[in-house]
C-alpha cells in the first residue's frame, strides 16, 4: 500500500527543475523571457505558470501547492500570503455583485469582518445561520445563492458543521461549498470526502506548525483554482518562497495517515 508520506515526499517534485535534492528556494521576482515567443506567451498567460513572474507562480510555491492538493484530495491548490488572503481571494473568485452567500454565526473574526463589512460594500449579501442546525442552511437558500461558506471546527467557539449535509445540499442545489479547514487540518478531516468543493487553510496555524510563517491555501477543482489564480494576480497577495519552503518542511513532517 502506498502511504501518504510517500506521496507527499514526491508530490510536485516536477517543479524542481534543478538537480538539487532539497527543493530550492526560488528567490527571484522574474524569469528570462524564452527565446521562443510562443513559449513566452504561454508562460505569461498559463494559470500558475511557475516560471514567468512571482505573482503568477513560483516553483517552490507550486511544489507546496501540489502537496496540499494531495492532502486535501483536490485536483489543484494555490498558496497565498496569509489565511485571510486565501479566504478573501477565494470568495471573490466565487461571487460577484448581486450574488448571495450563506455563512455561519461563528467564524474566525477576520473572516467575519470580510463577510459582514467588506462584501456588503460590493453588493454581495450574506445570511449568517446557526451552523449546528442543518435546516437553517436550507431555509437561507435564495435563487441568487452562489456560495455556502463554512468553518468547522470554528475559531474560537469550536462549533461543528455537518460537512456531509452541507456537501450534499450544495450538490443538490448547484451551489458552491467552501470550508475553512484550518482547525482540523487535513490529517483529522478531509472535507472533499464529504462532498465539499473547496478547502481553505490559514497555514499560519497547524500546517506551518511552528509559528514561524504566515501563509494561506485554497484547494479545489482545477477550474476554480484557475479563477482564484486570476483574482490573486490582481489582488497580489503572493506567498514568499522563503515562507513556502518552511511550510514544505512542516507539511512533510506531520503526516501519519495512509492513502486508500
Ligand atoms: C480558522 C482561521 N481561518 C483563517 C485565519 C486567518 O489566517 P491568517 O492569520 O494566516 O491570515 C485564522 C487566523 O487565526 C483562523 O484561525
Amino acid at each position: 500500500m502506498k502511504h501518504l508520506e510517500t506521496d507527499l515526499i514526491h508530490a510536485g517534485t516536477e517543479f524542481n527543475s534543478t538537480k538539487a535534492v532539497v527543493t530550492p528556494i526560488f528567490q527571484t521576482s522574474t524569469y528570462f523571457a524564452d527565446e521562443n515567443p510562443e513559449k513566452y506567451i504561454e508562460a505569461a498567460t498559463q494559470p500558475k505558470h511557475p516560471e514567468f513572474y512571482h505573482r503568477h507562480g513560483n516553483p517552490t510555491n507550486s511544489q507546496v501547492a501540489a502537496i496540499l492538493a494531495k492532502l486535501e484530495k483536490t485536483e489543484e491548490a494555490i498558496v497565498l500570503a496569509t489565511g485571510m488572503a486565501a479566504i478573501s481571494t477565494a470568495i471573490l473568485a466565487a461571487v460577484k455583485s448581486g450574488d448571495h452567500v450563506i455563512a455561519q454565526n461563528s467564524h474566525y473574526s477576520g473572516a467575519m469582518l470580510f463577510l459582514k463589512d467588506f462584501l456588503s460594500e460590493y453588493g454581495i449579501e450574506v445570511t449568517h445561520v446557526d451552523q449546528t442546525d442543518n435546516s437553517s442552511f436550507v431555509e437561507a437558500i435564495r435563487p441568487n445563492t452562489k456560495l455556502i461558506y463554512i468553518e468547522t471546527p470554528s475559531n474560537p467557539n469550536l462549533d461543528i458543521t455537518d460537512l456531509a449535509f452541507v456537501g450534499k445540499l450544495g450538490k443538490e442545489k448547484g451551489i458552491l461549498t467552501m470550508v475553512d479547514n484550518t482547525f482540523a487540518s487535513p490529517i483529522n478531516q478531509v472535507p472533499t470526502e464529504f462532498g465539499i468543493d473547496v478547502v481553505i487553510h490559514s497555514a499560519t496555524k497547524y500546517l506551518g506548525g511552528h509559528s514561524d510563517l504566515t501563509a494561506g491555501a485554497v484547494c479545489g477543482p482545477k477550474e476554480f483554482i484557475e479563477k482564484v489564480w486570476r483574482k490573486s494576480i490582481t489582488l497580489g497577495a503572493s506567498l514568499s518562497p522563503f515562507d513556502s519552503c518552511c511550510y514544505y518542511e512542516a507539511e512533510n513532517s506531520f503526516t501519519t495517515r495512509e492513502t486508500d
